[in-house]
């Protein structure tokens, strides 16, 4: 299986409605289509893990990353699994709020971001991720 994780930039903040009319749809989609993952919101930034068999991973994120509501698509890690690191959730959700003391998104949003520098860091980016299986989708 593949477990993919990419940050982007909502074209304009999500009301909450919208956020939920998102996480709807995606659940259903990847509900059939045997993904599951987590979607992290923050002032408008977004991380999400999407994980899987590889071929349906990847014609999901194709989807997302043409997605008009979201820019600045970059993945940030690749691996291949043998489990599922969120496997109870079709699609987990969190928001968080700037300043929250694990705030994996601080280093990529700040002054100086780069992709070089975002890409390097994409494992501590996964362990952020991680840390929110405790608390919930
Ligand atoms: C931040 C963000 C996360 C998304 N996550 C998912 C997802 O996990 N699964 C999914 O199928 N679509 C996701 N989407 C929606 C896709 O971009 C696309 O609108 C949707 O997959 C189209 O589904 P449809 O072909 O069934 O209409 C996401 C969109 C955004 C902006």
């Amino acid at each position: 299986m593949l477990s993919l994780v990419y940050l982007s930039s909502a074209t304009r903040p999500f009301s909450q409605p919208e956020l939920d009319a998102l996480l709807d749809k995606s659940r259903t989609n990847n509900t059939r289509d045997d993904i599951s993952g987590i979607l992290v919101y923050r002032d408008g930034d977004f991380l999400q893990v999407l994980e899987g068999p590889e071929d349906k991973v990847r014609a999901a994120f194709a989807r997302i990353n043409r997605d008009d509501r979201h820019n600045r698509v970059m993945v940030l890690d690749e691996s291949n699994i043998d489990e599922r690191a969120f496997g109870d959730w079709s699609m987990g959700f969190r928001r968080v709020k700037r300043g929250e003391p694990q705030d994996g998104f601080v280093d990529f949003f700040g002054a100086g971001f780069d992709e070089a520098t975002a890409r390097a860091r994409g494992k501590d980016v996964y362990q952020y991720l991680l840390s929110f299986r405790s608390i919930g989708g």
